[in-house]
């Protein structure tokens, strides 16, 4: 069965296999993305495990001034997509957003991923923003929000 917890020192080499083979995050951006988040007073780095298997991993923070949480990354491996994890990983950090007082979290993702924009307006964020170019020349940046209370 696959649960939620948090990162620990043992799922490093299983988080950083979903960065470069999911994410196709090159092995030394993913080792520094991964250590920023973690040393963020208020980042999280949230895995999928089935056992003692990596299937899945997200980060997140938030910024105390405004009370903003962010969605850096999230992925699941190949052979798992399609079966919930990425929405229980969502789950887990909006759980953790609302427990600290967070009241709206931004995701954004490009315009040519198919996927991720049906998955995210699945899970409830509302595509509010575009930045034009802003992954690569006709590739726009796809900004989602969701409230935490619903209100919006
Ligand atoms: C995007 C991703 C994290 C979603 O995780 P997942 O575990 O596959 O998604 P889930 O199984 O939880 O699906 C949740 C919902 O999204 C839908 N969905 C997910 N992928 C989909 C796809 N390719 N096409 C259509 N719908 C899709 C599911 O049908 C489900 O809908 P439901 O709630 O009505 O049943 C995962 O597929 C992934 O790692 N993709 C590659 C990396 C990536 O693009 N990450 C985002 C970068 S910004």
């Amino acid at each position: 069965m696959v649960e939620i917890i948090e990162y620990q020192d043992k799922h490093r080499e299983g988080v950083l296999y979903i960065y470069e083979h999911v994410m196709h995050t090159p092995r030394e951006d993913a080792v520094a993305d991964l250590d920023n988040v973690l040393n963020m007073p208020t980042g999280r780095v949230f895995v999928a495990v089935d056992g003692e298997e990596v299937v899945g991993y997200s980060t997140f923070w938030f910024t105390k001034w405004n009370m903003v949480g962010y969605i850096g990354m999230i992925g699941v491996r190949e052979g798992q997509q399609g079966k919930g994890i990425g929405k229980k990983l969502m789950a887990a950090m909006e759980k953790y957003g609302k427990e600290n007082g967070v009241r709206k979290i931004y995701v954004d993702t490009g315009s040519d991923n198919l996927q991720a924009n049906i998955f995210y307006l699945k899970c409830g964020y509302f595509p509010e923003c575009a930045k034009y170019d802003f992954y690569k020349p006709g590739v726009h940046g796809i900004y989602y929000v969701k409230y935490l209370d619903g209100s919006k």
